[in-house]
Order: structure tokens, then C-alpha cells, then sequence
């Protein structure tokens, strides 16, 4: 705490306060939450846990910590889909390996992360069989540090998929050729979600596959929820793991998958309710 201003001080000790075990989950509670959130100064104790060393990253030896607001990655960027950028922040690593696990047959899939940021989800998907792992990020610096964070793992993990990162407008991204897991954790808005799914329907009608839709925080669900080309396979809130709480804004998130093509028919009912919690920014699932 040396070198720290009052301020800093007070806002990391309410910050600690907050993710204590006995407190953590109180705070957390959606009704509460909302009350609190009306008291000013109590955003301090959600702490900030995007901006927290994350423990996936002192594991792996790489940086995808840290969080970048919409309007500092418009400032960096003049690309038009920048209008519709939301802000960095890396998914929970447990979350996304919980919902890649429930999908079979990986062997023949190329995951695309679009809007990959740092790169976490990527490096998670390279635990997996995956015969080809692409993120496609609209932010040089981000694709630049998720480029690097490849590296470390291709060094410490030589037997992995090797993780390619590309600079451009994921909305606009081809749909590569074969089976395909594209990943979204609430990139941008919905004029470039809706892109996507027509991207989707054309990548189906071109070629006989199995597409999923990984989508975490599935604020703009609907688009695929309307889609004809794709139906519910998983829709479940999914808690963070115990090492990772205080290092996201909750303490758990929503994945919805949809599947589409030549995928056998979906073994369970996912037919939970999104309910928009905040609106443009979280989305929760039904119970
Ligand atoms: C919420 S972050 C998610 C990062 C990463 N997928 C993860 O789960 O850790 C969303 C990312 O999408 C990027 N992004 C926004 N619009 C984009 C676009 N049109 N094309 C590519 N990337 C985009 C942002 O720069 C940001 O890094």
C-alpha cells in the first residue's frame, strides 16, 4: 500500500472487504446488488477485478488482465465497427472451460473467438483438441498482447493447437470452411450481431457441418434465438471457481450455445428465459 493515495487506499480495503468469503456472496446477491448499487461509493466493494492480476495469467505466465474501456478503444482505432465495440475485459477461464467441455467431437472444429481481446478464451480452447483456434480482435494493442500471450503458451504447451490471432471487423470475419465453434463474449452490439447471423446462415447453406454458437453474457441472444438456422443446445448460468472470485464484476455468468447444421439433436432442454439485467452490458438465464 506504499506510495498510495487515501483515496486508492480506502477503494482497494472496501475492495478486499468485498471479496472476503463470508461477504462476497451476500454482496453478490442480484437483490442486494441492486440496492447497493444506488449507494454511492459502493462500487468499491465489487472491487475492481478485471484490473487484478488474474490467476489464470500468473499460471500460465501471460497478461490477459486488466480491463479497457469502449470509449479508449475507439479512441485507438478508426475502424467503423468501432461504434459498436464494448468494452475489454477477460471472460472467466473456468466458465468458458465448463462450456466448451459440454461440446463433442472438438477434433473437427475450428474455434473462432470473435473479438478475442487478450486472448483468454483462446488459450482456454487450446486445453482442447481443437483442430484450428483463430481470434479475430478490432484493437491491434489488444490482438498485439494476445499474440504474445500465444507465444507463451505454444513454448510451455508445444503440443497444443497453435493460437492465430488476425486484426480486423469479427462481424465481417469468413466463416471458416468445416465444423465451427464461434465464441462471443459480448463483443459489440447488436447491428453486428445480427451480421454474424446472417454470416452463420450463409457458412450453413454453403456447406453440409456442425456450427455452435458460444455465447457468454448472451445480451443480444436473440439474434440467434430468431434465427432459422439455429436452435438451443445449453443455457445455464455458470459460477465462477472459487480461485477465480473477485477477479470478474459477478460471481457468475450466463452461456447460451446454439447449434446448427449436420449437429445430432441437442441431448438436453435449454430453453431458459434471458433476462437483461443491465441493459447493453448483462444478461442472465432463467434458472
Ligand atoms: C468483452 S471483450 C472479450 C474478450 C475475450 N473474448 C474474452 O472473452 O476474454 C470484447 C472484445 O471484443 C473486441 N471487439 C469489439 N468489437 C469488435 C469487432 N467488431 N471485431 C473484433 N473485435 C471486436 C473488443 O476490442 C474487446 O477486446
Amino acid at each position: 500500500m506504499v506510495g498510495l493515495t487515501i483515496k486508492e487506499k480506502l477503494k482497494y480495503g472496501i475492495g478486499a472487504i468485498g471479496s472476503l468469503p463470508f461477504v462476497s456472496p451476500v454482496i453478490f446477491d442480484r437483490t442486494v446488488r441492486q440496492f447497493l448499487t444506488k449507494v454511492p461509493g459502493s462500487h468499491f466493494l465489487y472491487g475492481d477485478g478485471w484490473n487484478r492480476l488474474h490467476p489464470f495469467d500468473r499460471v500460465n505466465g501471460t497478461n490477459t488482465s486488466g480491463s479497457v474501456s469502449a470509449a479508449d478503444l475507439r479512441a485507438r482505432c478508426s475502424h467503423p465497427a468501432n461504434a459498436h465495440t464494448n468494452l475489454y475485459g477477460g471472460s472467466q477461464p473456468s466458465v468458458v472451460r465448463r462450456a466448451l467441455a459440454t461440446l463433442p467431437q472438438l477434433e473437427t472444429c475450428c474455434f473462432v473467438d470473435l473479438g478475442c481481446g487478450k486472448g483468454r478464451p483462446l488459450i482456454v480452447a487450446s486445453e482442447f483438441p481443437f483442430r484450428k483456434i483463430v481470434g479475430v480482435e478490432l484493437s491491434e494493442d489488444l490482438a498485439e498482447v494476445a499474440r504474445t500471450n500465444a507465444a507463451v503458451i505454444s513454448e510451455r504447451h508445444p503440443e497444443r493447437t497453435p493460437i492465430q490471432v488476425e486484426v480486423g471487423d469479427a462481424a465481417a470475419y469468413p466463416i471458416p470452411a468445416g465444423d465451427v465453434v464461434l465464441f462471443l463474449y459480448h463483443s459489440f452490439g447488436t447491428e453486428l450481431v445480427a451480421k454474424v447471423e446472417l454470416a452463420i446462415r450463409a457458412a450453413l447453406a454453403a456447406e453440409s457441418r456442425r456450427l455452435y454458437v458460444v455465447s457468454y453474457n448472451p445480451v443480444n441472444g436473440a439474434c440467434f434465438d430468431e434465427s432459422p438456422v439455429l436452435i438451443r443446445r445449453f443455457a445455464r448460468m455458470l459460477s465462477y471457481s472459487r480461485e477465480e472470485r473477485g477477479y470478474g464484476p459477478d460471481l457468475s455468468d450466463a452461456v447460451v450455445i446454439w447449434q446448427g447444421g449436420s449437429t445430432p439433436p441437442p441431448t438436453e432442454l435449454a430453453d431458459a428465459k434471458i433476462i437483461i439485467v443491465t441493459p447493453g452490458s448483462r444478461a442472465e438465464v432463467t434458472p
